[in-house]
């Protein structure tokens, strides 16, 4: 999910309007993704290198994020969506930790789509510990590293799609996109919505696999 400050910057707005937006636009296409049906997707939304932003910005998407929960949290379990978290949360403050435990925990058992967000999340880092553990264990193999990833019990990266016309993966499921469609889009990710998925998957399915 990219170009939050550049869509804030283009209406003369603050970058914490654009993050603001950022939700609006999760909400609209984590709703379409689970109407039409998707198993799975992963919503980057904090890498660790974002820790480098400004403390006011961290606060502002701290801030967002524990309002995004509280929100819709409810909407989630009633439709039956399994919440889960890629990377280390426990970096955030602690009542964004307790909210997020309280999301997971809530919907631990449903049985409908998952919802994957990465937080602190970073890819160079998961395989690091994931070569580590499987080292550990015996022989490193693809299929010993594949286990340890954060990712281990996900259905496979079929398609990542980065926003704002960007074309690089910044650290982001590496490992899993080695067969994954890559789609980039101009549109900077606040005007991203079920449409715009829709267009993506359009691309996606034309695609020789
Ligand atoms: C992505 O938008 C939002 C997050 C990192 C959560 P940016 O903040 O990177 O927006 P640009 O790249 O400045 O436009
Ligand atoms: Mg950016």
């Amino acid at each position: 999910m990219d170009g939050n400050g550049r869509w804030a910057k283009k209406r003369f707005l603050p970058r914490a309007a654009g993050h603001k937006a950022g939700v609006e636009a999760v909400r609209k296409t984590v709703r379409a993704a689970r109407e039409m049906g998707l198993e799975c997707r992963t919503l980057y939304a904090f890498s660790s290198e974002n820790w480098k932003r400004p403390e006011q910005e961290i606060a502002d998407l701290t801030g967002l994020m524990k309002y995004f929960i509280r929100a819709d949290l409810k909407e989630f379990h009633e439709n039956n969506v399994r919440l889960r978290i890629i990377g280390d949360y426990s970096a955030f403050d602690p009542e964004a930790v307790a909210l997020i435990d309280e999301a997971l925990a809530t919907t631990a058992n449903n049985t409908g789509c998952t919802l994957v967000i990465a937080l602190n999340y970073g890819s160079q880092d998961e395989l690091v510990r994931a070569a580590s553990k499987a080292a550990q264990k015996g022989a490193i193999t693809a299929e010993t590293i594949a286990v340890e990833l954060d990712t281990a019990d996900l259905p496979p990266l079929d398609l990542l799609i980065r926003t704002s016309g960007e074309q690089r993966l910044s650290n982001f499921l590496l490992w899993q996109a080695a067969y994954a469609e890559l789609y980039f889009t101009d549109m900077l990710w606040p005007d991203f919505d079920g449409r715009a998925l829709a267009a993506a998957l359009d691309s996606f399915a034309a695609r020789e696999r």
